[in-house]
């Protein structure tokens, strides 16, 4: 079976709706075809300031949050980060043979840096590009699922492997990424020409919010002066956003809904689309605490997670280190 690896970072106690459309789902769905191996990345969380309590918090709420989703321990190795030491050990080689320009040209870097004071702007946040790369190429990798705001990392990933490959003989295998071509990116309910981010939390959907205050989160999103619901994202972006989520979150094509809503208002989608959102948080929160309920019993996943990834990864380091030139160790 071809292999599939994605991360996700546990910046909050929730991860929110962008993350879900944009690539989660896909992680569900393709472990029924593809061997996957699914990480929470704690190590890149830490490249923007974070307290240790609520770090290891919102590890224990990502690891719980995508077995709600239905990340499935039998089939899928779902593990931390920093568990499997593979992952530095790895990205140090790959950081040299990253380019100083290369690494500064990533958007991702410039918007994070350009959101902090100068002296906050971590060595971290600039190498973080490589450790992505290490993360995916320990696993012989063929394809990564992600948001469209990961493409361009993921590109870096594909340089670094060929560049690698055509140094020290062929050794990773280059990845593709998998991109949704419908819900690749989702945005703001309040600023629809921005990215729907945890780090920008105006109009955000949070998978733990109160499923009525998601619900009312979508009623208030802006739109625009007209009345016809339409897809248009250059002109009526707020409504469109709203037709890509309702499409995503059902399964009905935006042309469905359109033709579906023709000679309603916005209320009329706004109320439906909240109460497609609020049926799906509540289930899935009873699911979460119930996870969160049983540390023991999630402790026990990790851990199966990280020796099962920890088998592969060690493989991977220990003939990447040998073309390196690195003496066998003794
Ligand atoms: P992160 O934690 O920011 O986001 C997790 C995933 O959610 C996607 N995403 C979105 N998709 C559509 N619309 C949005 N508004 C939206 N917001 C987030 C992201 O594209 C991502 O797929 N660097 C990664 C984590 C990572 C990783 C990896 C991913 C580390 N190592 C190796 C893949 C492979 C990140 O910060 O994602």
């Amino acid at each position: 079976r071809p292999r599939v690896f994605s991360g996700i970072q546990p910046t909050s106690g929730s991860f929110q709706l962008g993350n879900y459309l944009g690539a989660l789902r896909n992680w569900i769905a393709l472990q029924d075809t593809h061997d996957a191996f699914y990480c929470v990345v704690d190590l890149h969380s830490i490249t923007i300031p974070k307290e240790p309590e609520e770090l290891r918090e919102n590890t224990r709420n990502a690891a719980a949050q995508l077995l709600a989703l239905g990340i499935d321990p039998e089939r899928s190795t779902l593990f931390v980060q920093s568990h499997v030491p593979e992952h530095t050990r790895l990205s140090w080689v790959l950081e040299c043979l990253t380019g100083y320009g290369e690494a500064a040209r990533m958007t991702q870097f410039k918007d994070k840096a350009a959101r902090q004071e100068d002296e906050h702007v971590s060595v971290g946040l600039f190498t973080y590009p490589a450790l992505m790369a290490a993360d995916i190429l320990l696993y012989g990798t063929d394809l990564v699922p992600v948001g469209e705001d990961q493409r361009q990392h993921l590109e870096l990933s594909r340089n670094l492997a060929q560049r690698f490959n055509s140094r020290f003989g062929r050794t990773f295998v280059v990845p593709e990424a998998h991109i949704p071509t419908d819900t690749a990116r989702i945005f703001d309910l309040q600023d629809p020409t921005a990215k729907m981010s945890k780090s920008l939390p105006s109009g955000v959907v949070e998978f733990m919010d109160d499923p009525k205050r998601a619900a009312k989160k979508i009623r208030s999103a802006v739109t625009d002066n007209e009345r016809d619901i339409r897809y248009d994202p250059e002109n009526k972006p707020g409504v469109s956003n709203l037709l890509v989520i309702y499409s995503g979150m059902t399964g009905r094509s935006v042309s469905e809904l359109e033709a579906a809503y023709e000679g309603s208002g916005y209320g009329d989608l706004k109320k439906d689309l909240g109460a497609v959102l609020s049926d799906f948080l509540t289930p899935f929160q009873s699911r979460v605490r119930q996870y969160l309920d049983d540390p023991a019993e999630l402790d026990k996943v990790l851990r199966r997670g990280a020796e099962r990834a920890r088998a592969v990864a060690a493989e991977t380091v220990r003939t990447a280190y040998d073309r390196v030139g690195f003496l066998p160790p003794v």
